[in-house]
This record gives structure tokens, sequence and C-alpha cells, in this order.
């Protein structure tokens, strides 16, 4: 047990190198912290879209869900200091030249989370409908722009 536990910790860290994942030496790690904060923005608002167009409209889990993105949606913004844009980012330059719109896209999103949830309150499918498509627009919106 022991064993295994250790082999898999050892195989781990050499197939991120070996893989050609790029490893995020800097102090702080701010492109490795961002990263993680918008896979883990992705992992919430990704179950409420299968919700919509698949599984169907479960209020109390469309719920959770909306919650459990508003209560993260401010985490990656910090981690876009001065300096911070070097492998493995995948931001665009643009994005540090154009900061004021950057801020824009990214406030829109944060209105678009909000509204998401007061829309998942009221436990209506059309009303969860129409507030999640302004969210997907803001993501592909700012993607569009400052991302690679
Ligand atoms: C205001 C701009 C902006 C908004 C809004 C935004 N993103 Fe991003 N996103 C970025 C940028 C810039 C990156 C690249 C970060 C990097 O690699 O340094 C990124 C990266 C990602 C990544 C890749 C992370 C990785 O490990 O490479 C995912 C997944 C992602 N975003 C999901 C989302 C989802 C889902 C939404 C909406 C619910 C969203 N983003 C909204 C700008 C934005």
């Amino acid at each position: 047990m022991l064993y295994k536990k250790t082999l898999r910790l050892l195989v781990l860290p050499l197939c991120l190198v070996a893989c050609g994942e790029v490893e995020d030496t800097r102090p702080g790690q701010p492109v490795a912290h961002r990263q993680r904060a918008f896979k883990d923005i992705l992992n919430r608002f990704e179950p409420m879209g299968i919700q919509l167009r698949q599984e169907g409209y479960e209020a109390e889990s469309f719920l959770v869900h909306a919650r459990q993105l508003a209560a993260i949606k401010d985490a990656p913004w910090a981690y876009f200091g001065a300096d911070t844009q070097y492998p493995p980012s995948k931001a665009d330059d643009a994005l540090w030249t154009e900061m004021d719109t950057f801020n824009a896209e990214r406030d829109k999103f944060l209105q678009a989370a909000d509204a998401l949830l007061v829309a998942a309150e009221t436990r209506s499918a059309d009303a969860a409908r129409a507030a999640y498509a302004p969210v997907q627009e803001s993501c592909r919106s700012c993607h569009k722009r400052y991302k690679h």
C-alpha cells in the first residue's frame, strides 16, 4: 500500500515535466493560481450547462452550483498583476496594455454570475436558462480577446 502511494507521488511530478506541461516556478505561482481558479470556475459552471442542455433542470442542485460559482468568482483576478506573463500562461499580452477593457470584461462576468444566482433562487427553469447565457457569453467574450 505504502509502496504504491509513494510510487504515485513520484510518478506524478515526472509526468508533469515529461508530458510537456511547464511548471510555474515563480514566487507565489500567480499563473498556476489563476489557472487553477479558472478550472474551479469551469467545474462549477459546466454542470449547470449540462443540466440545461441534456440532463434536465434540477432546481436544487442548480442552485448549489450557482452558489458555488458566486463564491469563487473573485478568485482569479488578483493573480493578473504586473510581470505575471510567462509560461505556462495562456493569456494574451494585450491583457496588460488593455487593463481597463479586461476589467470591464471581468465585471460583466461577475455581474452575470450574481444574476445567475438570483435566477437560480427563483427555481424557475426559464429564469435559469435566461441567466445562464450571459455568463457563458462573458467567458467567451473575454477568452476571445485575452486568451489563446
Ligand atoms: C475577464 C476575462 C475572463 C473571463 C470573464 C473568464 N476567463 Fe477564463 N481565462 C481568462 C484568461 C486570461 C485565461 C488564461 C490564464 C492564464 O493561462 O494565465 C483564462 C483561462 C481559463 C481556463 C484555462 C485554465 C488553464 O489551466 O489553462 C479555463 C478552463 C477558463 N478560463 C474557464 C472560464 C470560464 C468557464 C469562464 C466563465 C464562467 C471564464 N473562464 C471567464 C480570462 C477570462
